[in-house]
């Protein structure tokens, strides 16, 4: 004999049940989980007047998981506000940063770097530019 215990039918059911709670736990808090599946747009999208977006400001929008900022000599920049941690809608811009919901994850709405964990890769920056008096962001913009 080895001296190990021979663990029982019932520890081993045990645990594989708690394997299993784990691992829907985990997936609550991904991309499909309670905060629903966030993408980036994929096509160019119609943010709204172009005015919306004055020099030295940044505006969310929500609706499209898109960021636009302008700086003072009026230069657009956009990110998508699909969080890189885990892929949740970011739905918070606070004075200069941008706070996901999910984990807490911070970045900078201006450059989309991670200005706090757990994400760790920037934001993806997006095509934008003002057309018509709109601004449009996303691929092929
Ligand atoms: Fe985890 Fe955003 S998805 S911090």
């Amino acid at each position: 004999m080895s001296g190990r215990p021979v663990p029982s039918r019932r520890t081993v059911l045990y645990s594989a049940a708690a394997v299993s709670v784990t691992g829907l736990g985990a997936a609550a808090c991904g991309p499909g989980g309670e905060s629903g599946v966030a993408a980036a747009p994929t096509a160019p999208v119609d943010l709204g007047a172009e005015k919306e977006v004055a020099p030295g400001s940044v505006k969310l929008y929500r609706d499209h998981n898109v960021v636009v900022g302008r700086d003072e000599d009026g230069a657009l920049k956009a990110y998508s506000t699909v969080c890189t941690h885990a892929g949740c809608a970011i739905d918070r811009l606070e004075e200069d940063r941008l706070v996901c919901p999910c984990h807490g994850s911070e970045f900078d709405p201006r450059t989309g770097e991670v200005l706090h964990a757990p994400a760790t890769v920037p934001l993806e920056e997006l095509r934008v530019k003002a057309s018509g008096g709109r601004l449009v962001a996303g691929p092929g913009a």
